[in-house]
């Protein structure tokens, strides 16, 4: 139904700094394996096997890791260490992967106007590859969205409750309910605080666009620090009814934030040694 999807993955990463002073945030691992591995699982889970990927100087490591190493298979073919590769080799198989880099930081939405290339016109998934969602057992996030967009034919943004001191940490919605888990959205505010917040619903880093978004975002006036926001192109598609927010099923970790880097790798660790708490 979606069969691309964007990472755009061309952010400084100034949180994990020095750790990310040469390497890209997204390689970070949790517990073995990094975050735009997870990230390129789920886009593969919800059927999006073209895999578009906005990077930036220093971020070369992204693309090596989504190709075969020689010299690794060599050194440990027969072994059973290959078993560690098993699924990293099933993704560079079944996926194919194209690249461009943002020459300028200018934001989000600058980055996916950056991917437009990479897309087309058709719609398109996007993960933000420091938000971690994992749903064990279940379907995964992006995949959930698919099966929305299949019936609303419209932009679909995940989104979770925050505490209401958080606000000014994401894009919070306003909307009308549509069933228990689905809002059709109104309006978006980028970042306000607590008191302008008109809820305690974000935004989090899991989208699926139409691709009218790219015109849309063209015709977005640069906001503060000389960015330009998703947020506002979003708001242009609100207006028109064409965006849903969806309530998903499964756990987000906020994995660009040291905090919930540790809280993620704690919990993966604890699931993978059987750890209930
Ligand atoms: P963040 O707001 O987390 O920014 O971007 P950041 O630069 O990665 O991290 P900090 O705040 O300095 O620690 C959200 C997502 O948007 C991408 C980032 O790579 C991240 O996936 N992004 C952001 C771009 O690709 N380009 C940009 O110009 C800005």
């Amino acid at each position: 139904m979606i069969e691309k999807c964007l990472f755009p993955a061309a952010g400084y990463g100034t949180r994990f700094l020095p750790a990310t002073k040469s390497m890209p945030k997204e390689m970070l691992p949790i517990v073995d394996k990094p975050l735009i591995q997870y990230g390129v699982e789920e886009a593969l889970e919800a059927g999006m096997h073209h895999i578009g990927m906005v990077t930036g100087r220093g971020k070369r490591a992204l693309e090596d890791h989504f190709d075969i190493s020689y010299e690794l298979e060599d050194q440990i073919s027969g072994t059973s260490k290959e078993a560690a590769l098993e699924g990293i080799r099933r993704l560079i198989r079944d996926c194919s992967f194209s690249y461009t880099r943002q020459i300028e930081m200018k934001g989000l939405g600058h980055a996916i106007l950056t991917g437009r290339p990479l897309i087309g016109d058709v719609p398109f998934g996007v993960v933000l590859a420091d938000d971690l969602c994992l749903n064990p057992g279940g379907v995964g996030v992006l995949a959930q969205m698919v099966e929305l967009y299949r019936q609303f034919r419209c932009s679909i943004v995940a989104i979770q409750e925050v505490p209401a001191a958080d606000t000014a940490s994401y894009g919070i919605v306003e909307g009308e309910p549509v069933r228990g888990d689905i809002i059709r959205v109104t309006r978006m505010v980028e970042k306000p605080k607590p008191e302008d917040a008109p809820s305690n619903l974000a935004i989090i880093g899991r989208y699926i666009l139409t691709p009218d978004i790219f015109g849309l975002i063209e015709s977005t006036p640069p906001g503060r620090n000389g960015e330009i926001q998703l947020t506002d192109a979003l708001n242009e598609q609100a207006r028109r009814g064409c965006v849903m927010a969806y309530r998903f099923k499964g756990r987000r970790f906020d994995c660009g934030s040291v905090a919930g880097y540790v809280e993620a790798t704690n919990h993966v660790f604890g699931e993978a040694s059987g750890d209930q708490s």
